[in-house]
């Protein structure tokens, strides 16, 4: 499978002297979908601007789809979410905001109208979309940064923490729009329960700036004193079974819990 982003030796540091990001080596092939995890402040929102080309490395070297062309010329196949919506939100309302995207790249018109009718329809954000966004909730704005990400359906998703503000209800429609994304996805968040329904591997970056660990879903939710090492916890359910079960047993999701605790009644 090709590789769509290949970061080599790549560390990042701010004007003031802090080092986020070091030594990260890694490749983000076609279709795989991925879990960056990691405590606060240990580098997954500067990892995303660099994979996303929207800031250089100070030292190595970030490759897209496999060619070494500058950000700017696939700017189009990659979406990135940033973590404030208020750096995404920026026009006068919220449609022009989801618009913004789909219309920059030419794309057809009534192509795009439709879309950013079905985005706003399962988004709830149908009665919004002619308010300014500086006047939305939290968790509206969030909706309507997604919304303008997938308006253009990039064929990347970089998704730093999508689900902050948003309410259950929603997060359940998110969790079903990514779902349906057939291209390759990177979620930054340092919240592990969602990660085994939106994700198949998990990237843990550690609290030094580099990657700590990459394996399966499990392989790393699942191991206590790796995550702790890192300032995390395991998912609840993982808490949960852990005395209970082996870790290849364990319920990864609530759903899973329940099925397997129906089971055991019947
Ligand atoms: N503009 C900046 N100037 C200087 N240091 C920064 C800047 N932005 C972030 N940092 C520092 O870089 C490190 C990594 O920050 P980053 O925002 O990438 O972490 P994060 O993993 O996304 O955290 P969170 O979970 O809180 O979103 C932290 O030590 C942070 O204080
Ligand atoms: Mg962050």
């Amino acid at each position: 499978m090709g590789s769509v982003i290949d970061a080599c030796g790549v560390r990042h540091e701010y004007p003031d002297g802090t080092t986020a990001i070091k030594n990260i080596d890694v490749t983000i092939k076609q279709q795989e979908q991925i879990a960056v995890i990691g405590a606060n402040g240990s580098g997954k929102s500067t990892l995303q601007l660099v994979l996303g080309g929207l800031v250089e490395p100070t030292v190595g070297s970030i490759t897209f789809f496999e060619k070494t062309t500058d950000a700017e010329t696939v700017r189009e196949r990659l979406g990135v979410l940033l973590q404030n919506p208020d750096d995404y939100l920026f026009n006068t309302t919220v449609r022009e905001d989801i618009e913004y995207g789909p219309a920059q790249l030419g794309y057809n018109r009534t192509t795009a109208e439709r879309r950013v009718e079905s985005l706003a329809d399962t988004l709830g954000l149908i009665d919004l979309l002619d308010r300014p966004p500086f006047r939305l909730s939290g968790g509206e704005k969030q909706r309507a940064a997604i919304a303008s990400v997938l308006a253009f359906d990039p064929d990347v998703l970089l998704l730093d923490e999508p689900f902050g503000a948003v309410d259950a209800t929603y997060r359940e429609q998110i969790l079903h729009l990514l779902s349906n994304h057939t291209g390759s996805m990177l979620i930054f968040t340092p919240s592990v329960d969602l990660v085994p329904k939106i994700a198949n591997q998990v990237i843990l970056i550690g609290q030094d700036g580099g990657i700590a660990a990459r394996g399966s879903v499990r392989e790393i939710l699942t191991n206590r004193n790796l995550l702790s090492t890192h300032g995390l916890r395991p998912p609840q359910t993982v808490q949960m079974f852990e005395t209970v079960l082996p870790d290849a047993d364990i319920p990864l999701t609530v759903e899973a819990a329940r099925e397997f605790l129906l089971k055991r009644e019947s």
